[in-house]
């Protein structure tokens, strides 16, 4: 039986420039989509997937992330002094257990795939899921959970993908497609988005990776040779020549790109919408500024 993959790494230490200045004190994975940090979707998704062991790569004299996934004794009393249930259960989900997370320090911030492999020790030798959280995406089942189940039956690397328009290829990247064999995609490799657009296809990479042993030992946790960020598609790349063991899979979903201010500003207006207490209200206030260019009076 193919092993599963229990481990998951977040990889959190980014500047967030382009939210500065609130990302001056605020990580951007605690930024809210209503009232809930972005942080805490991908943390969901990871657990709906099987996921038992967080793992978030950090950086700076931040503790927000900490404090955020721990027990908080004075607001838990607080609120059932006030009675109110509803908001102890939303806070149970972020009151994680001793042993399930744990925060690695990425001490330069050397690119993604230098994050990822701050987190080496803690992995071994098993394959694992990278979740960038500020990848945002909505499905009735988790895109993780797709992602699992169809690397079940091929092992290797799995990277989650989308179709894109050619003038919306991300900064991940697109795939250069081996086979195509609709969800799941043989890759050759992973091609960075070029000024030219003569990008190979507009097949998208998006920040959700399923990735072997392999792929993390060959990732550098030291210095870069040359300057450069450490690349984690380098590396993936390395896999999809010597191992011919990368997948792409198209998961069903809406995605958002919540790196950026107008797709985190979809998504808050896509979440808010979603929402039952909100729909009719929100729902009439937006109908209403898109037709007379204002609120509602
Ligand atoms: P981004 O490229 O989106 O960078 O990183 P960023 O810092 O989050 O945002 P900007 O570009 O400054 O606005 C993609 C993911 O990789 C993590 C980020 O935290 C984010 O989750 N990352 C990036 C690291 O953990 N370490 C790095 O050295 C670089």
């Amino acid at each position: 039986m193919r092993k599963r993959v229990t481990k998951a790494i977040f990889p959190v230490a980014g500047l967030g420039a382009r939210f500065l200045p609130a990302t001056k004190a605020i990580p951007k994975e605690i930024l809210p989509l209503v009232d809930r940090p972005l942080i805490q979707y991908a943390v969901d998704e990871a657990q709906a997937a099987g996921i038992k062991e967080l793992i978030f790569v950090t950086a700076g004299s931040n503790s927000v992330l900490e404090d955020y996934f721990d027990n908080d004794p004075e607001l838990v009393n607080a609120l059932r002094k006030k009675g109110s249930a509803d908001l102890l259960a939303d806070l149970r989900q972020t009151d994680m257990e001793s042993g399930i997370v744990a925060f690695v320090r990425q001490r330069e911030l050397w690119g993604l795939g230098h994050a990822v492999a701050c987190a080496q020790q803690l992995i071994a030798n098993e394959s694992f899921a990278v979740l960038l959280p500020d990848d945002v995406i909505d499905a009735d089942k988790p895109c993780l959970k797709q992602m699992i189940e169809a690397w079940t039956e091929t092992g290797g690397n799995m990277v989650g993908v989308m179709d894109v328009p050619r003038d919306q290829i991300p900064a991940l990247g697109v795939l250069d497609i081996k086979e195509d064999m609709n969800r799941l995609v043989s890759v050759r490799g992973l091609v960075k988005k070029t000024d030219a657009a003569d990008e190979p296809s507009c097949t998208a990479v998006i920040g959700r990776y399923i990735l072997t042993p392999s792929v993390m030992g060959s990732l550098v946790i030291g210095t870069p040779s040359v300057g450069a960020e450490t690349q984690l598609h380098d590396a993936i790349n390395a896999a999809a020549v010597q191992e011919n063991n990368v997948y792409g899979y198209r998961f069903e979903g809406n995605h958002y790109d919540c790196s950026s201010k107008a797709g985190y500003l979809e998504a808050i207006v896509a979440f808010a919408l979603k929402r039952p207490e909100f729909r009719d209200r929100f729902g009439a206030y937006l109908e209403a500024t898109v037709k007379h260019g204002g609120g509602m009076s």
